[in-house]
């Protein structure tokens, strides 16, 4: 019953998204957590096997090496694990095996994804050590119901992993670690994953690799509209296009209507017309500077404790404590 409120909610929200973000004047624009249906869920995992898509092995990387120093740098105690995002589980595993060694491990994936939470409770569910509690809410919904049922002896190690926080404004990322921080008590952590900048030639194959997956990915936005709004997009019409934001310091994802059309989405209440070469915004991935991961978390009320890069994708994780 909870699952289907849940489901139908999910379906109203993206048709009033749509419906803004098709309709309103000047760039056309879907906010890109609209790709991780099943099948957006699917291709992202594809995406993280590419070699083209250095960031995910660098953050496994990371973790796999780090793991047992993060788990000595927490306070002595009960650690309750919170991530923002359940991803695969394949690289929290590394930190939660390290933790369980050393305490007992209470694990919360934090995600809107029935699926999502099933898998990865399926793949971590063999961990020793390990208790496992899924919580079906947004990010800081989810975050805060986890921080008002820990125990006053227990400290929160909260993961938001994958460079997520790329895919947020400058000052939406700020804004959203000031909530997270405003969700913990002093003496909790956060380790935060960013991508780094680098040079556009690497960075650009990332996003828009020669095998389409990427622009699968993509174009998954266009067909969920049909799927889910009865919308009649033909797929056929509109071309994948990544493209590198120099000053912004962001890889941006767009659907290109290769053609002038007009796209009826009825259960947005909508119809949308496109020029040729029109797009449609979908996604951007900003690209940090180490300083800049310290600096914001110290804004948004953290201490940086560590930083840790990778050797071979330029990628940082931060480890923070809240002050
Ligand atoms: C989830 N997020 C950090 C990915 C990124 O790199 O911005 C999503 C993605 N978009 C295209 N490829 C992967």
């Amino acid at each position: 019953m909870l699952v289907e409120t849940l489901a139908q909610d999910t379906v109203t929200q993206f048709a009033i998204d749509v419906r803004l973000g098709l309709t309103k004047k000047g760039q056309k624009e879907i906010p890109s957590k609209y790709f991780y249906d099943e099948v957006g869920s699917a291709l992202f995992e594809v995406i993280t096997v590419l070699p083209e898509y250095g960031l995910f092995r660098a953050d496994e990387r990371l973790l796999r090496e780090n793991a047992e120093t993060i788990a000595a740098m927490l306070p002595p105690g009960r650690v309750v694990v919170a991530e923002l995002g359940s991803g695969s589980g394949r690289k929290t595993s590394w930190m939660l095996e390290a933790l369980a060694t050393q305490r007992p491990t209470v694990y919360h994936p934090i995600e809107i994804s029935r699926k999502a939470l099933d898998q990865c409770s399926r793949e971590l569910g063999q961990l020793r050590n390990v208790e496992i509690r899924p919580v079906q809410q947004p990010y800081l919904q989810g975050l805060l119901s986890v921080a008002a049922s820990r125990g006053s002896d227990e400290r929160l190690l909260v993961l938001f992993l994958g460079s997520t926080i790329g895919n947020f404004s400058w000052c939406a990322a700020e804004r959203f670690l000031t909530e997270v921080r405003q969700a913990l008590t002093a003496g909790d952590a956060l380790l935060l994953s960013a991508d780094l900048e680098k040079p556009p030639a690497q960075l650009l194959p990332a996003y828009d690799d020669p095998l389409g997956v990427t622009a699968s990915f993509n174009l998954n936005v266009l067909a969920r509209m049909n799927r889910e709004l009865d919308a009649d997009f033909d797929l056929s019409a509109f071309r994948h296009l990544a493209r590198y934001h120099a000053a912004e310091r962001r890889i941006e994802m767009h659907l290109v209507s290769t053609r002038p059309q007009s796209v009826a989405i009825p259960r947005a209440g909508c119809s949308v017309s496109f020029r040729e070469g029109e797009t449609i915004w979908t996604e951007s991935s900003h690209k940090y500077r180490r300083g800049e991961l310290m600096e914001i978390g110290r804004h948004a009320g953290f201490r940086a404790l560590r930083q840790w890069l990778d050797g071979e994708w330029a990628f940082a994780q931060t480890l923070f404590v809240a002050e």
